[in-house]
């Protein structure tokens, strides 16, 4: 009988390609996907490490495949990721029912295991190689993801993502190109450059194309560059990315918004504090002075940009007076989203070695309130502006709240829930009518129009 898999992905959207991949090669394997994990022969997680709450959610799961594990026990259990990565060997000392476990570089190794006839459990955690020659299964065909580094150079002090993966590697940019001009080939509409830190893509890699002419001198790859030549894919109609680092953001990248048709109007710029004083305990190298110069150049080519953000509140030491230029920061930007984190220490940071109790819990609690309310109000504000408009809208499928209804994504990476006829894929006009901090609401053109 076929063999079945079922993979649970934690944290970000790296993971969630890590897992396409890891699908796409279980499936090359002979492998089909198992609805439920209770059906699956193969139970597989693809783990993240970046607060403390994915871990224990990930532990309680791991819980039910143990059980699992113990009505059947020729069934294999799989952990892979960063958690996987942070803890290492340790993996099958904590959870003896592991059978195999492997790092975010290490998702080949998992056919390696499952073709060899090993009956030890195994670990997996030198980083070898991407994953972007492995088949993908991509949930949705006209949506995918390219991973253009690996690993990260800064040294955030709260951060585990260095010590997970390790130092950053730059994919070439024309095994990158090749691999988008597959995806197009393939129905992709919608690319998703995926990084640490996109913007520093290329520094270590060699120069490359003097012309032929000798018109350009050789340079190294930059991110920009990589853009436009994935811009220059026509059937690519839209690039996004993530994340960029603002001490990189330059004008290069900036100006690629404004000039190639396909790159988004939306840029994701992590803040982290609004405190110059945490900025540099957290040991980001930018200032609020030069974070919100960044943010002004950025509205001054891309004047109708979304911006959203990443902050934490309560990073050890930060005092009422820090967390309030947090909030002040936040008033003058009015981003157009903002994930909120509650610092946790990570294992090994320097961060954690400061000390968690420095803010109590309730403060942080408190303050995580506090901005919310900022966040939330400046993002319903600024939503307004798209009511009265019509925007191009990628369909990804039928409404969360409202099956009758279509769900899509706006270029500035809103969703939009909207009547319609459109498909799934296509790319068509949709009247705004409302919008709240988080949706937009309203009528594909063609039905707005036949109805006035
Ligand atoms: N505690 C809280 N939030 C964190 N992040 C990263 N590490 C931590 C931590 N130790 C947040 C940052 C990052 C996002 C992906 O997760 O805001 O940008
Ligand atoms: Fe993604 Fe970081 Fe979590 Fe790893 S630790 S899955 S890179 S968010």
């Amino acid at each position: 009988m076929q063999k079945r898999y079922h993979v649970t992905t934690f944290g970000c959207q790296m993971n969630e390609h890590d897992s396409e991949r890891m699908k796409g090669m279980l499936e090359s394997l002979g492998y089909s996907e198992a609805p439920e994990r209770a059906e699956a022969d193969l139970i597989l997680f693809n783990t993240c490490s970046i607060r403390e709450s994915a871990d224990s959610r990930f532990i309680a799961h791991l819980g039910e495949a143990k059980r699992l594990k113990v009505e059947h026990p020729d069934r294999l259990i799989g952990v892979g990721g960063c958690w996987a990565q942070s803890v290492k060997e340790e993996v099958f000392e904590r959870f003896p029912f592991v059978d195999v476990a492997f790092g975010p570089g290490q998702v080949h190794k998992l056919a390696e295991f499952l073709t060899s006839d090993s009956l030890t459990a195994q670990g997996y955690f030198e980083f070898e190689g991407f994953t972007g020659h492995l088949p993908a299964r991509r949930a949705r065909q006209f949506q995918g993801w390219m991973q253009i580094s690996v690993g990260c150079n800064c040294a955030c002090s709260y951060c585990i993502v260095p010590a997970t993966r390790g130092r950053e590697v730059s994919r070439p940019m024309h095994e990158l190109v090749a691999e988008a001009q597959a995806m197009a080939a393939d129905g992709v509409r919608e690319v998703t450059l995926l990084g640490q830190n996109v913007n520093s893509y290329g520094r270590d890699l060699p120069a490359i194309g003097a012309a032929a002419n000798g018109a350009a001198a050789a340079s190294r790859p930059t991110f920009a560059r990589l853009l436009a030549e994935i811009d220059a894919i026509d059937a690519i109609e839209r690039i996004r990315y993530t994340s960029p680092h603002p001490k990189d953001m330059r004008e290069d990248v900036i100006r690629a918004h404004a000039e190639l048709a396909s790159v988004c109007e939306h840029i994701h710029l992590p803040l982290q504090s609004g405190s110059s004083r945490i900025l540099k305990a957290m040991r980001r190298t930018y200032d609020r002075r030069r974070y919100m110069e960044r943010v002004a150049m950025i509205r001054e080519h891309v004047p109708d940009v979304a911006l959203t953000t990443d902050i934490i509140v309560g990073f050890p030491g930060e005092t009422e007076e820090d967390f309030a230029q947090t909030l002040e920061v936040a008033e003058e930007v009015r981003y157009d989203a903002a994930f909120t984190f509650i610092f946790s220490p990570r294992r090994g940071t320097e961060a954690a070695a400061i000390g968690e109790g420095l803010v109590a819990h309730p403060v942080k609690v408190e303050r995580m309130q506090r901005l919310l309310e900022v966040v939330q109000r400046g993002a319903r504000e600024r939503a307004q502006r798209f009511v009265g408009r019509t925007l191009d809208v990628l369909v990804e499928g039928a409404s969360r709240t409202d099956p009758e209804r279509l769900r899509g994504r706006t270029r500035h990476n809103k969703v939009v829930n909207f009547s319609g006829l459109a498909t799934p894929g296509e790319i068509t006009q949709v009247r705004v009518d409302s919008a709240t901090s988080q949706t937009l609401a309203g009528q594909e053109l063609l039905l707005a129009r036949a109805g006035a």
